[in-house]
């Protein structure tokens, strides 16, 4: 575990990065954004980009696994990402789409798109490119499933969080207002799909620190990975 470096940033002041990485529901989304509140940082989503390329991909009519085409799409859109942690925002041509991105329809293609490597590759460009300005002014926390692996693997911060599946599909439900049991099969299907694909799968870094979340409450979670940032008051 190597938190030495978020340390040194924290006490200097100097910006840092933190990735932090896990399954569906295990609270990331949540826990970053009030991170980055607390520590005046960036917040970047990076599923929120998977989420906007599929859903060009589903607009334009094209079946998600026709990959061919969804590489064209991926290449050819423009997304625009802000990374205020109080109200993150993404735009897909011009078009903000932060309702949209989160619908059913999305969520069960998205990881069919996220497979694609060509795909990968662009968006985890722009997600650098991203990640490098925040560098050079005040710092930012990156959610995702590969920030730690292989988007910033030189962050001075690496999380990868987790809950029981069962605690993570009733969280996921209870959000979406959905039927559980269905949202269980979903949601083990897209963890099943996430892990196992060839190019960049969930993955927790060596370096990480892993943090289980089932019986934590956000604020706990918070605090603890504020712990790991010696000088930064939870
Ligand atoms: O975190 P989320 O549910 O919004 O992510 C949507 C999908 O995108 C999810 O199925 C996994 C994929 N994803 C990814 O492959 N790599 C990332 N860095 C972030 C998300």
């Amino acid at each position: 575990v190597t938190v030495g470096g978020a340390a040194e940033a924290a006490v200097s002041g100097e910006p840092f990065v933190i990735a932090v990485d896990g399954p569906s529901g295990s609270g990331k989304s949540t826990v970053c954004r009030r991170l980055a509140q607390r520590l005046g940082a960036r917040y970047l989503d990076t599923g929120s980009m998977y989420r906007a390329v599929t859903l060009a991909v589903l607009r334009a009519g094209v079946d998600p696994h026709d990959t061919a085409t969804v590489i064209k799409i991926a290449s050819s859109v423009e997304l625009v990402v802000g990374t205020d942690p109080v109200e993150p925002h993404i735009g897909l041509d011009g078009e903000l789409v932060d309702q949209p991105i989160r619908g059913i329809e999305v969520t069960t293609h998205v990881s069919a798109v996220a497979a694609v490597p060509e795909v990968r590759r662009r968006l985890v460009d722009q997600q650098r490119e991203i990640i490098a300005a925040a560098r050079r002014s005040t710092g930012i926390v990156v959610e995702g499933r590969d920030i730690g692996a292989v988007v910033a693997p030189d962050a001075h911060l690496k999380v990868f969080l987790t809950a029981d599946p069962v605690e993570r599909a009733r969280r996921r439900s209870a959000e979406l207002a959905s039927d559980l049991h269905a949202t269980a099969e979903d949601l083990a299907r897209r963890d099943q799909l996430d892990s196992t694909r060839t190019t960049d799968p969930l993955a927790q870094a060596p370096d990480a620190v892993v943090v289980d979340t089932t019986v934590l409450s956000i604020d706990e979670v918070v605090a603890r990975l504020a712990d790991l940032l010696p000088g930064v008051k939870a």
